[in-house]
């Protein structure tokens, strides 16, 4: 199998090493990629979003796989731009189509189709330039915190929390005047759910659907959860508080009504689904979809995953998900992100990283990273993540932690604390 991989993350470098594995696959391209990639695959220098280009690439190298890693092509509809192609009858496409995208690309079609399907998630009201005085008065019924959401994509940024009433109104108003830019010319008000986030990842072919299994990403830049947030700054797999009753609510009242409601719909959804939860106490609600993996998630989540990646791929694409074997590690995976000083504000690039071919009993995946003369340099904020198995979750972070002490590079930064608040009793 001739496969393109669109992206150039740490998930792309852990989606692109666990497909390597597969007897399968006989090349593997990835575009843009990353040093992680070029070293088991072929970067391609041609962006997630010049579909003209993506396309031409795949009719020159006769690729018969397209693997989206990203939100933002999936929204802007590659997957219907390659399929209304003739030339392209037969390529097989792991990424949902507009349709299903708009789950991550809308916050308010993502709430009215949770509302139809009776998908638990935190009461809404939708306000646009025309309806702010009855969004002005929706925020007066709630109780603080009051979370404001921009409806479109906007790089993670788009989401308010507010302890104060007449601040969240103004910020109501500042969002639909274009605070971020048209992503908020409609805004989701929000009820605040209490409780502890946790992420569940799925695929499906439109019709059946695998669990991937849970995750916890630490967001804030610094211990403790506090400072700006960011891309993420490491994550756990799976979580300990999802135990089976806590998952087969998640499977029962969130994961099977989502795959099922997107086929009422009419939705031929074939790939990834993130839900983002909340547990209050047992109860999972959904905060929100994506409709790709996490980052760093998928560097806990892929290392786990038994079953061989483009077998499972084509069979979310041809829709034989059912009939697919799938099998799932039962050691717990870590992964701690070495990001740059600075970041998630302004930072450098550009600086040259030593040490991790010392790395010993884990795996590096790269992030922001590039091949300059021979040496892998430093190329975003977040550079590299160091993930580690472990039959408990203690030990696998040890691991990760021993050599993470072995990679230098100017101004590197992580976070000391990763998984520690979830490691009583495991
Ligand atoms: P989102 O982009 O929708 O995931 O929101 C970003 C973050 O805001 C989430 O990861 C949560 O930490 C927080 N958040 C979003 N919606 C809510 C909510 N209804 N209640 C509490 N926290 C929320
Ligand atoms: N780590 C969170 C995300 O990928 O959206």
């Amino acid at each position: 199998m001739r496969v393109l991989l669109l992206g150039s993350g740490g998930r792309e470098h852990a989606l692109a090493w666990k497909m390597v594995q597969s007897p399968e696959l006989e090349k593997l391209y990835v575009a843009p990629g990353n040093a992680g990639t070029a070293g088991i695959a072929e970067n391609v220098n041609i962006s997630v979003t010049d579909f003209e280009a993506i396309a031409a690439f795949v009719v020159e190298k006769d690729i018969q796989m397209v693997v989206v890693g990203p939100e933002d092509p999936l929204v802007e509809g590659i997957r219907d731009f390659l399929q209304c192609d003739v030339r392209f009858k037969d390529l097989m496409i792991v990424g949902p189509g507009k349709d299903g995208a708009i789950l991550e690309g809308s916050k308010d079609f993502a709430k009215q189709f949770m509302k139809r399907h009776g998908i638990p998630t935190a009461a809404y009201m939708t306000v646009t330039p025309e309806n702010v005085a009855a969004g002005q008065e929706f925020l007066a019924t709630l109780r603080p915190p009051y979370v404001l959401k921009a409806d479109g994509l906007a790089a993670g940024k788009g989401v308010l929390i507010l302890q104060d009433l007449k601040e969240a109104q103004r910020e109501l108003e500042s969002m639909l005047g274009g605070k971020f830019g048209k992503a908020s010319s409609r805004v989701v008000i929000e009820e605040f759910l209490h409780g502890i986030e946790i992420s569940v990842f799925a695929v499906t072919d439109g019709k059946d659907y695998k669990i991937l299994g849970s995750a916890k990403d630490y967001k804030r830049i610094g211990e403790g959860d506090t400072g700006l947030n960011t891309g993420g700054m490491g994550a756990v797999s799976p979580v300990p508080f999802a135990d089976e009753a806590f998952n087969r609510k998640v499977e029962e009242k969130i994961i099977r009504p989502t795959v099922e409601g997107l086929k009422k719909d009419g939705i031929d959804y074939r790939g990834f689904i993130f839900f983002g939860l909340m547990n209050d106490n047992g109860g999972p609600a959904v905060i929100e979809y994506n409709v790709r993996m996490g980052d760093p998630e998928t560097e806990v989540v892929m290392p786990r995953l038994k079953t061989d990646l483009v077998q499972l791929f084509r069979a979310v694409a041809t829709g034989c998900l059912a009939d697919t074997a799938f099998a799932l590690d039962e050691r717990y995976c870590t992964t701690v992100m070495l990001v740059a000083g600075g970041y998630p504000g302004s930072y450098e690039k550009g600086n040259v990283i030593s040490g991790f071919e010392k790395v010993e009993d884990s795996i590096v995946f790269h992030a922001g990273t590039k091949l300059a003369e021979g040496q892998i340099v430093t190329n975003g904020g977040r550079v590299m993540a160091v993930s580690s198995f472990g039959h408990k979750m203690e030990e696998a972070l040890q691991r990760s932690y021993c050599n993470v002490a072995k990679i230098t590079f100017k101004d590197m930064n992580y976070r000391r604390d990763i998984g520690q608040d979830l490691l009583s009793g495991c």
